[in-house]
């Protein structure tokens, strides 16, 4: 919708689970704070779910209702359709698909199809004079689209870095608050209702990746690449390297990382010893937060709720207010969508930084040699080295961090100490993040 055709936006909302029914809740609740702002009534049409009996805790007998979404753009009335379905493809891709080629303005949360299909969607939005926008799918209430888009328009980013997954800080924070194993916090956070009851998506990083594609698209103007970016999870964070971790001044929190290098850009999503004085260290629970870098403004940090009714909600409407008073005059990733090239990120091996590794090991003479050994063979040089007690499953553990040097040569030591007789078990690396 074109910002001179505004007379009254008119929305459809396909999807009512949480955030759709906080997204009916401000609506409703604010109309005249919304119509101000947005400078024109904003009218909610209809709406589209699966299950029409649910008490959502809002009154929606108002509205037409539509069992399939993609109908909804059949109705003249309505300029703006609201996806809150998720998914890469089916119903959110088709959806967006036609309600862009009819020229309506579409808004999501979907961080999955704008990660995968936004260039394209973004190109339609343009060709058809619609608007589109997604401040939802990152990080929930913060504004780091907005931020990167406008606020920061002006600067060359050089990196952003965020703790994008509430779940995964959760877990986290209870692991070191409660000395807890992974496995106990998260079946506790599945019955308090912090993590779902497929988690995997959450902890395996997968959510954190297409986030951080998003924000890399946005950062560096370039088509959101989630097939290239290395992804892990936090299943593997084991109690001892939280203990380490304190001991060493870091705490471990799952990153993504979109970042410039002398490489190129580099993209990554991963557990990361991060400095006990950064301020994504003390970022804790659910809350998420970004850092982003820029060469004339320097760092700033955008930090709050990254999930929930509320907070996802209220990003949803501000788009929606975004539409009414810009409609499709300002592109959706901050440049015009055919110059957003695909990259390829510099291959994680090529990744230059510091490192934490465990290593359990016999009690016995000359295993520090062959460490030693091993590391000396691969160039690697040491920064610290510990070794405290016996490890309750036999050997004692010796965790050392390293200085400077390239992934590619930190795998090639993890090979060497895991064909190493005295290793009694596989090594744990983690990746140290400089701020
Ligand atoms: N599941 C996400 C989280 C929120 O735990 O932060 C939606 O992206």
């Amino acid at each position: 919708m074109a910002h001179s055709d505004k007379r009254e936006l008119v929305l459809g909302i396909a999807g009512l689970g949480t955030v759709g029914a906080g997204v009916v809740k401000i609506l409703t609740g604010h109309a005249d704070l919304i119509a101000a702002r947005a400078g024109c009534p904003v009218r909610i049409k209809a709406v589209s779910a699966r299950d029409r009996s649910r008490d959502r805790g809002v009154d929606l007998s108002a509205y037409d209702w539509y069992d399939n979404a993609a109908d909804m753009v059949e109705d003249d009335e309505i300029n703006l359709i609201v996806e809150l379905i998720g998914g890469s493809d089916g119903p959110a891709l088709k959806l967006s698909q036609a309600a862009l080629e009819r020229g309506k303005g579409f808004v999501t949360a979907n961080k999955a199809l704008i990660a995968t299909h936004g260039k394209a969607l973004a190109i339609t939005a343009e060709e058809q004079g619609a608007a589109l926008r997604f401040e939802a799918a990152v990080a929930g209430g913060i504004p780091i689209i907005k931020a990167l888009g406008e606020g920061l328009a002006a600067n060359e980013i050089i990196g952003v870095r965020g703790i994008l997954n509430g779940t995964c800080n959760y877990i986290l924070t209870r692991m070191e608050n409660e000395g807890l194993d992974f496995s106990e916090v998260l079946a506790d956070a599945q019955r308090l209702g912090y993590a779902e009851a497929d988690p995997t998506f959450d902890i395996d990083g997968i959510d954190t990746a297409h986030k951080t594609a998003i924000l890399a698209a946005m950062a560096f103007g370039k088509e959101p690449n989630i097939q290239n970016l290395p992804t892990e999870g936090i299943r593997t964070i084991a109690p001892v390297d939280i203990e380490y971790a304190r001991e060493l001044g870091y705490r471990i929190k799952l990153l993504g990382v979109a970042q410039r290098t002398k490489e190129g850009i580099e993209t990554r999503v991963h557990p990361a010893m991060v400095p006990i004085s950064a301020p994504l260290a003390g970022v804790m629970d659910a809350t998420n937060a970004v850092m982003v870098e820029g060469d004339f403004v320097g760092q700033t940090v955008y930090v709050g709720a990254g999930a929930g009714e509320g907070p996802t909600a209220s990003a949803v409407v501000a788009d929606i207010i975004d539409v009414a008073r810009c409609g499709n005059s300002c592109p959706a990733f901050g440049v015009a969508p055919a110059t957003l090239e695909p990259y390829v990120p510099v291959p994680v091996e090529r990744h230059q930084g510091t490192y934490y590794i465990r290593l359990r090991v016999d009690d016995r003479h000359g295993v520090m040699a062959d460490i030693t050994a091993a590391l000396a063979e691969e160039q690697v040089s040491i920064e610290s080295m510990l070794q405290r007690g016996r490890a309750t499953e036999g050997g004692v553990y010796i965790v050392l961090t390293t200085h400077l040097t390239a992934e590619a040569a930190i795998s090639a030591t993890l090979n060497r100490f895991t064909k190493l007789e005295c290793v009694l078990e596989t090594p744990t690396m983690l990746r140290i993040e400089a701020f």
